[in-house]
């Protein structure tokens, strides 16, 4: 039988593809959802439905996935704006705050999220929390000469962190930028808002994880009688 969660995730990357409009910039996002949206964009250009768009990659791994989809791409140097951005989340609270940056991605991610005038965010029904922090831990990109005062200064702020190790690598892993991350547990996340800058406010990080006020719609795929439905 087909697996459930692949199931939600192309359902939505599908339906986030679909708003996609033709003469747009689009962001691409990181992930195993956004890849779907990825490649229903690619499908949509190639049957001729969708004609004239650029994309804008989030990542190493959606650069890849564009041009194996056949999306052209282009660079921020290059555009005055992005029409609308399509990227998955590991958290969304009912505010439509997020936590990003499992896949390492969230800095760039929020560089291209932020400037979309239009930001959709693809989940599957596991990811929807009424807290911020409930299931995840807060992703810290962190230059790597800081390490260690970084992981003090996240201890003194009550955050249990760790350094993220690789799974198919030995060591840490490094971001697409030559960086290491560190994962943040908190107890409690009483005001993302406050906490994303707090974090930021340490030396040596470069970006955290928790988006807020920037999701414009989540899509929220699920499976109801074994079919798979967007909400
Ligand atoms: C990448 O760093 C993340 O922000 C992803 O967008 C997030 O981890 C969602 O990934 P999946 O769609 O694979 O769950």
């Amino acid at each position: 039988a087909a697996d459930p969660v692949k199931l939600m995730k192309q359902e939505v990357g599908k339906a986030a593809a679909a708003l996609v409009k033709s003469g747009t910039i689009v962001g691409l996002g990181t992930g195993s959802t956004t890849a779907f949206a990825i490649q229903y964009i690619g499908e949509r250009l190639k049957s001729g439905e969708l004609k004239d768009i650029v994309g804008v990659p989030t990542s190493f791994q959606a650069e890849v996935l564009a041009k194996e989809y056949g999306i052209p791409l282009t660079t921020l140097d290059a555009i005055d704006h992005i029409d609308i951005a399509i990227d998955g989340a590991d958290e969304v609270d009912p505010q439509k705050n997020l936590i990003k940056g499992g896949g390492a991605a969230h800095t760039r991610e929020k560089v291209v999220d932020y400037l979309a005038n239009q930001f959709i965010v693809v989940v599957d029904g596991g990811k929807v929390v009424d807290k911020l922090g409930s299931i995840f831990a807060v992703p810290v990109e962190v230059i790597p000469m800081a390490m260690t005062p970084v992981m003090n200064a996240l201890k003194k702020l009550g955050g249990k962190p760790e350094l993220r190790m690789g799974v198919k690598k030995a060591g840490p892993v490094i971001t697409d930028q030559g960086n290491m991350v560190i994962d943040v547990r908190f107890d409690d996340i009483p005001d993302p808002v406050n906490l994303e800058t707090t974090l930021n406010n340490i030396p040596g990080v470069l970006e955290n994880g928790i988006f807020v006020n920037c999701a414009d719609i989540v899509l929220v795929g699920e499976v109801v009688d074994n079919q798979p439905v967007v909400r």
